[in-house]
């Protein structure tokens, strides 16, 4: 790992950072000797509170039992507007970006508060209370913005559904949330073509009885099916809304949003955050580690039904008063120069994306970068999945010029934000490390029995002590929570994911050690996956794996054995995409199907998924122990289809 390059700190960049790396470390140590007084100073300077806490933090891993600022009162749309309109009223809160270049539109904190407090009267008058779920589903538009900081306002509880899930995955998590309301768009734009937003709205709807609202956003305008006893224009309501909406009160502890994510069983889970902690780790991180300043431009490319868009696209960014960017489209249309284009045309200087994305734009050629200026530029960041040196180097170089440090950002939906990352102006870069924990992070690395290793060392990855952005329970199932991050290794938080540590104490994240894959930064339970494929009446079994792809990170390979007498065909496998694609959504296509005459599985009857994963990486030289398997002629025949793929 010490072969690497080191990219040290900058001294341009150091002189105006907020934490250079004598300051790193004092207060890294001072969060770790004394964390409820660094929280608490953290606390009073980051966030507005209507009441104080009585106390900091109470923290039990082995119930999953988490508190932070008990007892403090906030509300977290006050945070991200009200609390900015005597300094920074006029200033720009949300640039939007069409999907197509010809579309954009500004929102000054003023007008983004004037929208919130409308939207949150028409959710009032349809009933909605604090405490109820709020299920969103939109696109990347400024009404999105709207709809989650009018829920945090009234104390509604936002589950957002990514846009591109499909109708199926939409309905279970509006079942699992007992959602009474849900927002869409008409429809939405991506890269060109056109996404049927309320065809699928209303397909989940109607398998929810309880859901008696669908708020709808005109955004194409296109003709739509409409439910008069159901379905409110979201424009004429908003055109009799009061702009005058007091905030509701919060604890610090009650939830703030449901975002459901993938595990290695099961189906998707709710992942819980609660308003104080949540906020103040959103807006600390967000300031410290894109170093951002009164007046930058900020961009993160995600979307807001993913994590990173919630943190980095909103809360962060709108609680520090910054200017910040939604994206509507996708980095290759019109043509692959678009997210340059983006940067020069307002001038962005802190720009955040993922690995995949920019591997996307490399394959591309330079050709697309360098004939953009990107002169405004001053941070570059990286989130999602391990970032390869190569296209770390592509990124520092070409698109940064070698001016802009790259902060490459490990967390998961579950820590709520950013736990280990450089910071600009402290921490000398390695490409493909992410480095050093964040303030009041505690990694660690233990072994499979749950030794803590010291020094130099490879294995699981675990955060030993709470930080106020960690998720506070599973939605509805708070055994799930304890079983799925604390049973393994009791005492720790278990994150799922394998790590290294070098000399510098540098973490490098190793990828997931359990069956979640990582799909263009998407991530996807390999159990959902395989759930979809024997939905279909000719499949006895499914077992997908990941595999290493050079543009997407992971590829889905997914090898499906079928029922006796069912001949193979490239129209079952075609039925068989078809099927992911409504069950979950395209993301979770595979990129290849293997008919699988039989699996490779243990006396006992556990699938070996070394093996299956192996033979999907065509790594077959080395297939390991294959002494435990009930028949060992499977893995010759999976092999020898492999060959024939
Ligand atoms: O495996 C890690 C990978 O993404 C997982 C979390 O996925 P999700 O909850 O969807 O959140 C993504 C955005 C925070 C992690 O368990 N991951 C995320 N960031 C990195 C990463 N792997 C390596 N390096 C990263 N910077």
């Amino acid at each position: 790992m010490s072969e690497h390059h080191l990219y040290p700190v900058k001294p341009e960049i150091a002189a105006m950072a907020h934490i250079d790396a004598d300051q790193y470390h004092r207060l890294y140590r001072q969060s770790i000797s004394d964390p409820e007084g660094f929280w608490a100073e953290q606390a009073r300077q980051f966030l507005d509170w209507e009441q104080p806490w009585q106390q900091v933090l109470q923290c039990d891993f082995l119930n999953g039992d988490i508190h932070w600022f008990m007892g403090g009162k906030l509300n977290a749309s006050v945070n991200c507007l009200d609390r900015h309109l005597d300094t920074r009223g006029d200033q720009i809160a949300i640039i939007w970006e069409g999907d197509h270049p010809d579309y954009d539109a500004k929102l000054t904190y003023r007008e983004l508060h004037r929208e919130v407090c409308k939207f949150a009267n028409v959710l009032k008058a349809q009933g909605v209370r604090k405490g109820d779920r709020v299920c969103i589903y939109l696109p990347m538009i400024s009404e999105a913005a709207v709809a989650i900081l009018a829920c945090a306002r009234i104390g509604a509880v936002h589950s957002i559904v990514f846009g591109g899930f499909s109708a199926d995955a939409l309905r279970d998590r509006i079942l699992d949330a007992d959602c009474r309301l849900l927002i869409c768009a008409d429809e939405s734009y991506r890269g060109g073509k056109i996404v049927p937003a309320k065809i699928n709205a209303d397909k989940a709807a109607a398998q929810c009885p309880n859901l008696t609202t669908v708020i709808v956003i005109k955004h194409t305008g296109h003709a739509i099916p409409w439910h008069p006893e159901r379905d409110i224009c979201y424009r004429a309501a908003m055109a009799e809304a009061s702009a005058d909406c007091p905030p509701e009160t919060m604890d610090a502890e009650d939830p703030l949003f449901i975002l459901y994510t993938s595990g290695s069983t099961g189906k998707p889970k709710g992942v819980l955050h609660t308003t104080g902690g949540y906020l103040l780790y959103a807006a600390m991180t967000h300031k410290y580690v894109f170093d951002y300043h009164d007046g930058d431009v900020y961009w993160c490319t995600a979307d807001i039904g993913w994590i990173t868009g919630h943190s980095y696209v909103l809360y962060g960014p709108l609680c520090n008063g910054a200017t910040t960017l939604m994206f509507e489209g996708v980095p290759t249309y019109p043509a692959a120069d678009r997210f340059w284009q983006v940067v020069d045309k307002h001038q962005v200087n802190i720009f955040y994306t993922a690995p995949t994305a920019i591997r996307a734009l490399m394959a591309q050629g330079d050709g697309y970068v360098t004939r953009t200026d990107r002169g405004s530029l001053r941070i570059l960041g990286s989130v999602g999945e391990p970032i390869n040196p190569e296209a770390w180097e592509w990124y520092y170089h070409v698109v940064g010029g070698a001016r802009c440090p790259i902060v490459d950002t490990w967390w998961q939906t579950e820590t709520g934000g950013i736990l280990i990352t450089p910071l600009p102006g402290a921490t000398d870069l390695k490409p493909g490390s992410a480095t050093l924990p964040f303030f009041g992070i505690k990694p660690a690395i233990v072994d499979n029995d749950g030794h803590i290793l010291d020094g130099v060392a490879e294995g699981n990855l675990v955060i030993t002590d709470s930080w106020p952005g960690q998720m506070r329970s599973v939605y509805g199932d708070h055994d799930r929570f304890i079983e799925t991050y604390f049973k393994k290794f009791p005492g720790l938080y278990f994150a799922g994911d394998g790590a290294k540590r070098d000399e510098h104490g540098y973490y490098w994240i190793t990828g997931r050690v359990d069956d979640v894959i990582n799909v263009s930064g998407h991530r996807l339970g390999t159990a959902e996956i395989e759930s979809a494929l024997v939905l279909h009446h000719d499949v006895a079994e499914a077992a997908v794996v990941g595999f290493p792809h050079a543009i997407k990170g992971q590829g889905i390979y997914a090898y499906v054995t079928l029922n006796a007498g069912v001949q193979p065909n490239d129209e079952l496998k075609k039925q068989l995409k078809e099927l992911v694609k409504e069950e979950i959504s395209a993301i979770a296509l595979p990129d290849f199907i293997q008919w699988a005459p039989g699996l490779p599985k243990t006396r006992s009857g556990k699938i070996m998924r070394r093996i299956l994963r192996k033979i999907a990486a065509n790594d077959i030289g080395n297939l390991g122990d294959t002494s435990t398997l009930a028949d060992p002629a499977v893995v010759d025949d999976l092999l020898a289809q492999r060959a024939r793929q």
